[in-house]
């Protein structure tokens, strides 16, 4: 059993105050099997599998149900801050808030301000400390494509992303350190176009590895996580529920 304003809050609908509020003006309706019923009272405990109905706006109802754990693929755009709150830019959280929204999702690991793609949004703490324990080696891979067009040196490259790279010290003093094996195919058409596999997650790793090799990522997309696929007509900005990532997810991490 849970709070009807608590409920409501966890979901994403407003603050405990601003929820008050609402039910007091009788604007939240349980639906039971005898049709909608009014609660007025923001203490009132319901059963967790009670769904709510917000009916704010005169024609727009908006139906709301409790879910415990969700998880959220955003494609993420450009310029947007892999955090909850940034005090300058627009976050991965921001994108994603609304009604039925829990409002404690975070972002599992990180993507650069200036990379795109598939980043997942949680609240299940142990499925994101299992996504990025080192030790697990779930899969990213990144589009990329780089400053000097890949001519002549392809075979030469994608055995040294296999061996290994060694990494300098990063600008902001990342520690040096030598790339476990990465994969890089190298697109037959588009000379500038590779997309790189990588099991680790350090700091601007994909940027560092192809600086070390004396190139420059100009755009980077990350396109998968583990088994979870980018779906090719989720544009930057756009997100989908995934209603059950255990198959994919839990048995990698
Ligand atoms: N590697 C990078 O350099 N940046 C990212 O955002 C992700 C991987």
């Amino acid at each position: 059993m849970i709070r009807i304003d608590k409920y409501l809050s966890d979901m994403g609908c407003g603050t405990r105050t601003e929820l008050k509020k609402m039910i007091r003006s009788g604007k939240v309706y349980m639906l039971t099997p005898d049709g909608e019923k009014c609660c007025k009272d923001p203490a009132a405990k319901i059963p967790e599998d009670t769904e709510l109905v917000i009916r704010a706006e005169r024609e727009n109802a908006v139906c709301i149900r409790y879910e415990e754990f969700q998880y959220i693929l955003l494609n993420k755009p450009q310029g947007v801050v892999s955090a909850v709150t940034d005090p300058i830019h627009e976050t991965v959280t921001d994108i994603c808030r609304g009604y039925g929204i829990r409002d404690d999702i975070s972002p599992v690991g990180r993507l650069d301000l200036d990379t795109e793609g598939l980043i997942l949004l949680t609240n299940d703490g142990a499925l994101a400390h299992r996504l990025l324990a080192p030790d697990k080696h779930v899969e990213k891979e990144y589009e990329v494509r780089v400053r000097v067009p890949f001519t002549g040196n392809g075979e030469a490259l994608v055995q040294h992303f296999a061996e290994g790279i060694d990494i300098p010290e990063s600008d902001k003093g990342n520690d040096a350190f030598r790339s476990k094996s990465a994969k890089l195919v190298i697109s037959g058409t588009e000379p500038d176009l590779a997309h790189v596999t990588i099991t680790e997650g350090k700091y601007h790793q994909v940027k560092r590895m192809f600086a070390a090799v004396g190139n420059e990522v100009v755009h980077l997309k990350r396109i998968r996580m583990g088994s979870l696929t980018l779906p090719g007509d989720l544009k930057a900005g756009e997100y989908i529920k995934l209603s059950s990532p255990d198959a994919d997810f839990k048995q990698e991490a």
